[in-house]
């Protein structure tokens, strides 16, 4: 199994890192830690991932511009061939630069049930508005604070007399638990059917008079009681592969698509040389070409009178 490659951002004790570090070690978790990296030089974290062997890379952030200081971590975790980033307990604002550049490949931890109490003081906050229940997130990382898609919670239970230290304690064992499962679901997500089935969807139905039907057991695109122009296969026929086929515009392109990739594109068996494959579970799937391969697809059978008004519109 080729694992995803992760990096770690920390600031202090790094205790969720160490619990990310002891699940990768088991051989079926689907990711490993790359670097390990801080904006302390004395966190302990740091002496942790040393010992357990992983690659670590210390800088403060002292004196520097926020950006410069992010660029120079970017630059760490690029050297290191991260893929993605789990911040755990990484106590610095991030530059919107950073951000973009990892858009969709950072996850974060944060210690209540998101989205409340965003920001710092978490426990005191659940306890003093006398919730039942206190927790931890994991949520994909946006421009703004504590925010972005909640991917996984476990709700703790806040017991009579809990103190923030208490109840720090018991939510930082829910954490341990809970950002391995979802940093592992999370790398694994652009291999699996459903997800890729949604990329497609949101792209496919996009486009004007786009309906979904099924076709031979196939999630199917098609203009609404027209043709189809695209088709979602999974495992055709036991192929074991999952892809999109689109149709061509002209008689040579599949063949051209095929040469300039053969690993991504492939003729479609029973389908002709109209339409073309595309792998869907390589990994590094460019969703922005998937969605122009959509879009001529759909022009490619599209009545022409629709055809028009998408003319007319694009003018515009
Ligand atoms: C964890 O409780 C984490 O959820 C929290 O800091 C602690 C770090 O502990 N993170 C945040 O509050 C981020 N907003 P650790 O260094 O032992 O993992």
């Amino acid at each position: 199994m080729v694992k995803a490659k992760v990096g770690v951002l920390i600031s202090g004790r790094g205790s969720n890192m160490g619990a990310l570090l002891y699940a990768a070690k088991h051989p079926a978790c689907p990711y490993e830690i790359a670097l390990v990296a801080a904006n302390d030089p004395d966190a302990p974290g740091l002496t942790l991932a040393a010992a357990e062997g992983i690659a670590t890379f210390a800088q403060s952030h002292k004196g520097l511009k926020r950006a410069e200081f992010d660029a120079i971590i970017d630059a760490q975790l690029r050297a290191a061939g991260v893929e993605y980033i789990a911040l755990a307990g990484y106590m610095r604002l991030l530059s919107p630069e950073f951000v973009a550049g990892w858009e969709g490949r950072m996850l974060n931890i944060h210690p209540s049930l998101l989205p409340k109490y965003k920001g710092l003081d978490t426990h005191q906050r659940a306890i003093d508005a006398g919730d039942s229940h206190a927790g931890c997130s994991v949520h994909v990382v946006t421009a703004e604070l504590d925010d972005g898609p909640v991917l996984g919670q476990i709700e703790v239970a806040i017991l009579p007399g809990d103190s923030a230290g208490t109840l720090a304690g018991r939510i930082l064992m829910a954490e341990h638990q809970l950002y391995s499962r979802v940093l592992a679901d999370f790398v694994t997500r652009e291999r699996q059917p459903e997800w890729l089935l949604g990329k497609v969807r949101e792209r496919a139905l996009a486009l004007p008079q786009a309906d979904e039907v099924t076709s031979h057991g196939m999630p199917c695109f098609g203009i609404e009681k027209g043709k189809k122009f695209a088709y979602f296969t999974q495992d055709h026929h036991g192929d074991g592969i999952i892809a999109l086929l689109v149709k061509t515009s002209a008689p040579d392109e599949q063949a051209m698509l095929i040469d300039s990739d053969p690993a991504r594109y492939y003729r479609p068996p029973y389908f002709g040389d109209g339409w073309v494959g595309i792998r869907l579970d390589l990994g590094d799937t460019d969703w922005d070409h998937v969605a122009e391969r959509l879009a001529r697809s759909w022009r490619e059978v599209a009545p022409r009178k629709l055809l028009g008004l998408m003319d007319v519109a694009e003018e515009f």
